[in-house]
């Protein structure tokens, strides 16, 4: 598999830490950041494994930046993508070429307050608890079928700073579970729907 990144890198760590483990079903082949700069280039560089920047600003499409990264998953001879803090909306043609293999994780209960600014859109709105998903990636952002989820409460005084790093917990469990019941194909996406085993 490969995971797509823009920045710190710590779900990320997770999946590599998840990785390690004897029986665990996918290896992380490939590391892609739209970032030079970004911190979990050298996450993947301390975990020995492949790391490539393409940054979007060299093309002047989406669709044009999309097919430079399907061109390298494809030289790492990938089959799952784990898209982890990535911040690029993809094309159409990358959510049909890559549809059924290509996961994002975000930290709401979506359907609930996709895009930026989560955790504030969650305090703002005085909801009482929020969470992370995990879900198969389609055109639209932030939506497609959902893998899993977890929740957290939302407490009194939280700001988006104690409430995100509440679900930055539960993040780095969900997504490496998630992952493996996809790449040992316990669920799938049919007919826009996850389907599970
Ligand atoms: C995570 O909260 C993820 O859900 C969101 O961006 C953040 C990335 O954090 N999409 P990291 O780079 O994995 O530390």
């Amino acid at each position: 598999m490969a995971v797509l990144i823009s920045g710190r890198g710590s779900n990320l760590q997770s999946l590599i830490d998840a990785a390690k483990a004897p029986d665990y079903p996918a290896q992380i082949a490939l590391v892609v950041s739209n970032k030079e700069n970004a911190a979990g280039l050298d996450v993947a560089r301390r975990a020995g494994i492949p790391a490539r920047v393409i940054p979007h600003g060299n093309f002047e499409s989406r669709e044009a930046f999309d097919r430079a990264i399907d061109a390298a998953l494809r030289d790492a001879r990938i089959d799952l993508v784990a898209e982890a803090g990535f911040m690029r909306i993809h094309s159409d043609w990358f959510a049909k070429t890559w549809e059924g293999k290509a996961l994002n994780i975000h930290p709401s209960l979506l359907p609930l307050f996709p895009g930026i600014r989560v955790h504030q859109q969650a305090l703002d709105a005085g909801v009482t608890e929020s969470g992370c998903t995990v879900h198969f990636i389609v055109a639209e952002l932030d939506s497609g079928p959902t893998i899993a989820q977890a929740a957290v409460p939302v407490l009194p005084g939280d700001t988006a700073e104690t409430l995100a790093a509440r679900i930055l917990v539960e993040e780095h469990k969900l997504y490496p579970a998630a992952l493996k019941l996809v790449a040992e194909g316990k669920v799938k996406l049919e007919n826009g729907r996850a389907v599970f085993a």
